[in-house]
């Protein structure tokens, strides 16, 4: 059985990760829009990749007896000023996330709930890769600049990316 105080937490994870996955794909669309057809690759699948955390909660949550609630969700219509300005946010939300994972472990530590401590661990490692992740895209994007040519390079690369990461 799951302590109150660990599901409340849980839920509420499992709440975020399913906003993750709306925030990917509305700036999935939005990219797509703006003509990147790698960059819009790379967000629709991470969207994808949120959904599979949610899931991952959701039946960690279930195994061990707990009720789940889910909220509404509302991102819509979300507009930037350019892909740099898209990748700062798409970071500060990741860090966020970082920064409520580390919560969770603590509160399973307080709690002595050694299951939850040990489930945590795949969102701790996670959290490290997908902030790495997005920084790398905010650098190289940062590092083009205003360059249209190296912007249009950098999003075939992306493109490429997506497709050889979908064959391994
Ligand atoms: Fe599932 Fe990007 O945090």
């Amino acid at each position: 059985m799951l302590s109150e105080k660990i599901e409340k937490g849980l839920i509420k994870q499992l709440n975020r990760e399913s906003e993750s996955s709306q925030l990917y794909l509305s700036m999935a669309f939005w990219v797509e829009k703006k003509g990147y057809e790698g960059i819009c690759e790379f967000l629709y699948d991470h969207s994808n990749e949120e959904r599979i955390h949610m899931l991952k909660l959701v039946r960690y949550i279930n195994k061990r007896g707990g009720n789940i609630v889910l909220n509404g969700i509302s991102i819509i219509n979300v507009t930037y000023q350019s892909l740099k300005e898209l990748f700062i946010k798409l970071l500060g939300h990741e860090k966020k996330i970082s920064q409520k994972i580390n919560y969770l472990v603590e509160i399973s530590l307080q709690e002595k709930d050694y299951f939850t401590y040990n489930f945590l661990q795949w969102y701790v490692e996670e959290q490290i890769e997908e902030e790495a992740l997005i920084k790398t895209v905010l650098d190289k994007i940062e590092l083009i600049g205003e360059d249209k040519g190296g912007l249009y390079f950098f999003d075939q690369n992306m493109k490429n990316f997506h497709k050889k990461k979908n064959c391994d």
